[in-house]
């Protein structure tokens, strides 16, 4: 079957993709993330796991406003907050009267600054079903961080069941999916159940991490696992699932914070996912099922207007530069064959 993909072609226009799930962080870098966010996407939804956390109605305004004032408006905020043990119905409806379209569970220890996290649901209790009633959505960082580093999504995989039973109308995420275990379960749980894949357990394996020399830059939560989960990720968003679409997990840590004895967990992927993702896709076959991934099915399960506007990309090799806002931005040094500009 041909389609309009199908043939090479040097230039193409999707519709401006969204990223649900971006670190932006807060204070003096902030700005310059945001800026960089919006060179590939129209909006992002920003993670509540910075210093101090967003964790209120007032800190969710206050974090919108800075965000959008940031990238100078062309970066569309979605406002998240995290969920802290014994966080009360009240702060939920006060966060959601803010802004916030849903709220983010990380185990307690699983990930960057997630020490103040969930050590089970029951802590949240309350919370979750004033998200269930408000509508709003529960992003998960799926992991039981108690069990082996490779093992920790399926291991998680009993907690999503109780959510999931627990809170009947509740509409979930699960973030940045990254097994064959974990993907199964999301394929086989409710409509109301979705998950988001980034670029880079789209691209890496643990061997690119730890196989010739230890990567630091690739190091992330959660980590890249086989050529097997991999290729089960490829596969599902290749062939368009319905319930996967993109959240980049965009995590920048100081080159500092990256290099030294304890590397810090996170991926600066927004840089360059949109041009390395037009590549894989291509490579793949899939280059049609880019602008639904990326753009078209985060909105539809969020319940948002579709994008404005236009993402172009055009083939032409550049090199990723080795350092962009004080942070090694992934695929630092390699070449990559789309680039890409809002219209
Ligand atoms: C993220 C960060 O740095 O905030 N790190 C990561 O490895 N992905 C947190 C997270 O989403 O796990
Ligand atoms: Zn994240």
């Amino acid at each position: 079957m041909t389609d309009r993909f199908s043939i090479a072609r040097d230039r193409f226009s999707i519709a401006t993709p969204d990223d649900f799930h971006a670190h932006l962080r807060r204070g003096s870098a902030m700005g310059a993330y945001a800026r960089r966010h919006a060179l590939s996407f129209g909006r992002a939804l920003a993670m509540p796991n910075t210093v101090p956390p967003i964790a209120s109605g007032p800190a969710v305004a206050a974090y919108r406003e800075a965000i959008l004032e940031a990238a100078g408006g062309a970066l569309a905020p979605l406002a998240t907050f995290k969920l802290l043990p014994g966080m009360s119905e009240g702060t939920v409806r006060a966060c959601a009267a803010a802004g916030a379209i849903a709220g983010k569970y990380y185990p307690a220890g699983s990930t960057t600054n997630s020490s103040d996290g969930l050590r089970d649901p029951a802590e949240a209790e309350a919370a979750l079903g004033a998200m269930e009633a408000a509508g709003l959505v529960l992003c998960v960082h799926a992991e039981d961080p108690a069990a082996p580093a490779l093992e920790r999504e399926e291991a998680f995989i009993p907690v999503l069941e109780r959510m999931i039973a627990a809170h009947p109308r509740l509409r979930i995420v699960i973030e940045h999916v990254s097994s064959a275990a974990l993907l199964g379960f999301a394929l086989a749980a409710p409509p109301r159940v979705a998950a988001t894949v980034t670029a880079h357990h789209l691209l890496f394996t643990l061997d690119d991490l730890i196989g010739e020399a230890m990567s630091p830059h690739l190091y992330c939560k959660p980590v890249p696992k086989s050529a097997r989960d991999r290729d089960a990720l490829r596969d599902a968003v290749f062939r368009g699932e319905r319930k996967l679409f993109f959240g980049s997990d965009s995590a920048p840590h100081p080159r500092s914070a990256k290099e030294g004895a304890r590397a810090a967990a996170g991926i600066y992927s927004s840089p360059t996912a949109v041009a390395a993702l037009a590549g894989l896709f291509e490579s793949g076959g899939a280059l049609a099922a880019l602008e639904g991934f990326l753009s078209i099915r985060g909105a539809s399960f969020y319940g948002l207007p579709p994008a404005s506007g236009r993402l172009e990309l055009a083939r032409g090799e550049w090199v990723v530069p080795e350092e962009l806002d004080g942070v090694v931005p992934m695929l630092a040094g390699k070449s990559l064959s789309w680039s890409c500009s809002r219209t």
